[in-house]
């Protein structure tokens, strides 16, 4: 394990098993439907990569979208800005934003207002995990993998200061290694 990690939230077996439950519901509500699946990079990437292989819906494309927002290295601030967007037009199409993790909420909930006023058919969203003690917006997120407490956590994409996101599996950040 790698030494600036406390604990292990979940490790590759659960991730796995976290995934493909996640899937089953998707393609469960989306099957026969056009589906436009949308990574938000950089958090999203490891776990988009594992949920995308196991999406069987036919008629599905994939995009991404990169957004900034100016916070601090363990938070996000109000204000957001698209940096990469969807090429695709998804005017009657559905949309499913595949993120890491759900915080403040800050950046989710500008991205689906700001796809809304293309007139897609739905924008619902899939995180990996979800922090609901922290949120600032109102947004729920339509598939959670995991809800979590007020922790830091990296791994499986997620960063520090754009570190760790190599990690194979998910750990709690040690206070000494934040800062
Ligand atoms: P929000 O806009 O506050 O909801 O923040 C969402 C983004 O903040 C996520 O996409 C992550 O990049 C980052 N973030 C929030 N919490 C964590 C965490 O515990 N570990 C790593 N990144 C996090
Ligand atoms: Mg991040």
């Amino acid at each position: 394990m790698n030494q600036n990690i406390d604990r292990i939230i979940l490790d590759e077996a659960q991730l796995e098993y976290t995934v493909s439950k996640l899937a089953q519901q998707i393609n469960r509500d989306y099957a026969g439907t056009q589906l436009v699946v949308v990574g938000i990079l950089k958090g999203g990437f490891m776990f988009l990569a594992d949920l995308f292989r196991r999406i069987e819906v036919e008629n599905c494309t994939l995009d991404f979208m990169t957004a900034t927002s100016y916070g601090s290295l363990t938070e996000s601030s109000g204000s957001v800005r698209v940096t990469k967007d969807v090429a695709e037009d998804i005017s009657g199409k559905n949309v499913l934003l595949v993120e890491d993790i759900l915080d403040s909420g800050n950046t989710l909930s500008y991205i689906k207002e700001y796809l809304m006023n293309r007139n897609p058919l739905s924008v619902k969203v899939c995180t990996l995990f979800d922090k609901p003690s922290r949120r600032r917006k109102p947004i729920t997120p339509d598939y959670c993998g995991h809800t979590i407490g007020d922790l830091f956590i990296v791994g499986y994409g997620l960063d520090y200061n754009e570190r760790y996101r190599n990690l194979p599996y998910v750990g709690v950040l040690k206070s000494e290694a934040c800062g």
